[in-house]
């Protein structure tokens, strides 16, 4: 969606995974104040969502949703003002039916008075839900009833991130580039390796759909829930790179392990989420359980995924110019994970374990080895 959000992947927080319909006030605020303390902020972390569970079963005399005074005693407008004094986003969730999926009001044929009532709160950021729809299935309603909440957060006038979640029913990389700034793939993730991987697999042949302003999502992040290795979680984290997806954090960050932190706060890794070309990585081959992605990047870069989804550990192999690089004697190599930097005369290989990820940053160098061209002789500054 051209509303001049979203250029780059969102990056944030949902309490969803973690959380459920615990979500409160004070768990959005710990969260906000996590961002800071923590340096998640400064590695690009922005929004704080709330997810389902917010308000009360009615509505008021006006027709206005309400928020639960006893999860939000400041209310949501309370919320967003300290979420925004923290120099963050606040974001809310709401849902293309009569009911929210755990039961709350919907927004269908509320949509203007819904919209509204977000930018009068101060929202940044609405994800739009999908259940109790009371669709006829066809490409068409979809169309209409995500359309219409499109609509009315553009006349609202306040900039709204719009995240659409029909978990992929009606091919929305299809059809949503228009319509939101992204677009749930797949249904919901689980915090497990076999949930994971499915969504992935699922969601890496949609590259072609995603661009700045209009993102395929393959669902929130489990990094940090307990269900998966930390191996485990680096390919997620890897992977949801890679793909451009959204990238929230789904885990209790006030209990957040060391590990967890290292993973979420990874500025190499995000940078290649984040990066201006906005290009989300295609399959360059795939062998056995094996799998290598590239993606292009800015400066003329790629970013090179050594994937195995496999239960052993496996040699896997690319060279750069068949990861898009053009043909040099020499080429660098950053590993994103190890932070460690190398050469290479043009193979990319690695010796996988089991579910793990090696994921390098690759540079064509014009003259020569890396050491022999530091970037400071790049950029003219005199001395
Ligand atoms: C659906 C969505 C989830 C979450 C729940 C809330 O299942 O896909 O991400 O928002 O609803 O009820």
């Amino acid at each position: 969606l051209d509303n001049g959000l979203a250029t780059t992947p969102p990056m944030g927080f949902n309490d969803w995974n973690a959380f459920g319909c615990n979500v409160s006030e004070q768990l959005i605020k710990q969260t906000a104040d996590y961002f800071l303390s923590s340096g998640l902020k400064d590695a690009g972390y922005t929004y704080v969502n709330i997810d389902d569970c917010w308000m009360t079963h009615t509505r008021d005399a006006q027709g206005r949703l309400v928020p639960d005074p006893a999860k939000f005693p400041d209310g949501i407008k309370g919320t967003a003002d300290y979420v925004h004094s923290k120099g963050l986003k606040l974001g809310i969730y709401e849902d293309a039916g009569t009911a929210t999926c755990a039961g709350y009001p919907g927004s269908l044929g509320h949509e203007t008075t819904d919209a509204q009532t977000f930018a009068d709160w101060g929202v940044d950021y609405l994800k739009y839900d999908n259940c109790n729809n009371k669709s006829d299935g066809t490409r068409q309603d979809y169309v209409n009833r995500y359309t219409a909440m499109r609509d009315a957060l553009l006349a609202t006038g306040r900039p709204i991130v719009y995240s659409l979640c029909e978990w992929g029913v009606n091919n929305p990389w299809e059809w949503a580039g228009d319509v939101g700034n992204s677009w749930r793939t797949t249904g919901d993730i689980s915090d497990n390796w076999a949930s994971m991987l499915s969504i992935a697999k699922a969601n890496m042949p949609l590259a072609s759909a995603a661009g700045p302003g209009h993102w395929n999502d393959p669902d929130m992040l489990e990094v940090g829930n307990g269900g998966m290795t930390d191996t485990e979680y680096r390919t997620h984290f890897s992977l949801w790179s890679m793909m451009n997806s959204p990238l929230l954090i789904g885990t209790d960050l006030r209990k957040a392990t060391q590990q967890t932190l290292d993973i979420l706060s990874n500025r190499d890794v995000i940078a290649l989420n984040q990066d201006t070309l906005g290009q989300q990585a295609t399959v360059v081959s795939s062998a056995g359980g094996s799998y290598v992605l590239t993606k292009p990047l800015a400066n003329g870069d790629r970013a090179v995924a050594l994937f195995n989804s496999s239960d052993q550990a496996q040699h896997i192999s690319t060279t750069a110019t068949a990861a898009g690089l053009p043909k040099r004697g020499t080429y660098s190599v950053r590993d994103l994970w190890q932070h460690t930097d190398s050469e290479s005369a043009g193979t990319l290989s690695a010796t996988v374990p089991a579910h793990a990820t090696v994921l390098l940053r690759v540079g064509a160098d014009d003259q020569g080895g890396a050491l022999d061209n530091p970037p400071m002789l790049d950029t003219g500054a005199t001395q």
